[in-house]
C-alpha cells in the first residue's frame, strides 16, 4: 500500500521493529516510536544484523508526546480504544500530501482510499489530502 511512494516514513509503536526495518529495506528513510524500551533495543539490534541501521532508527517514546507533521508515510497497528484520537492528532498534524497506513483496526471516522485482507489482517490506507479536506469527522 506504499509501493510508488517516498518520503519518511513512522511505524507509530514500532513494537519488535519489524515494519521499520522492511520499510527500509524497501528504500525508505523509517523511524519507530516505541514505549517499550526493551523493544527499542531489540529493534536496533536488528536493524544492525540486517544492516539497515543508518535507514531504519528508533526512539524509545510515547506516541503522545511526539509530532508526526514530517512524516508522509504513516504506518499505525494499535489498539481499537486510541484510534479515534489519533485520527485527531494526525488530521491536525499530517501535511496534505500523507498516507496513513491502519492495520487490524481503521480509523473511526476517515474514509479508506483502499483496504486489503481479511478479518485480522485487514488493512487501510488513508490519504490525507481527503481527511484534511473535510473527508473526516462532522
Ligand atoms: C500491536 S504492537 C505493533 C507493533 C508493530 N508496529 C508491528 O506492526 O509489528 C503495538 C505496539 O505499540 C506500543 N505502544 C503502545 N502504546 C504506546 C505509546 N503510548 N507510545 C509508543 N508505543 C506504544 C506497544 O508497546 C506495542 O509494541
Amino acid at each position: 500500500m506504499l509501493q510508488c511512494r517516498s518520503g519518511p516514513l513512522v511505524d507509530i509503536g514500532s513494537g519488535d521493529g519489524r515494519i521499520v526495518i522492511a520499510a527500509a529495506k524497501e528504500g525508505f528513510t523509517a523511524v519507530g516510536y516505541e514505549l517499550n524500551p526493551w523493544l527499542v533495543w531489540y529493534s536496533r539490534y536488528r536493524a544492525w544484523r540486517e544492516g539497515v541501521q543508518a535507514s531504519a532508527r528508533f526512539y524509545i517514546s510515547d506516541l503522545w508526546k511526539v509530532t508526526f507533521s514530517q512524516y508522509s508515510n504513516v504506518v499505525i497497528f494499535g489498539v481499537p480504544q486510541m484510534m479515534a484520537q489519533l485520527e485527531e492528532k494526525l488530521e491536525l498534524e499530517l501535511q496534505g500530501d500523507a498516507r496513513v497506513i491502519a492495520c487490524r483496526f481503521p480509523f473511526p471516522h476517515w474514509t479508506p482510499a483502499q483496504v486489503t485482507g481479511e478479518g485480522i489482517d485487514t488493512v487501510w490506507a488513508y490519504d490525507a489530502r481527503s481527511f484534511r479536506a473535510g473527508g473526516g469527522r462532522p
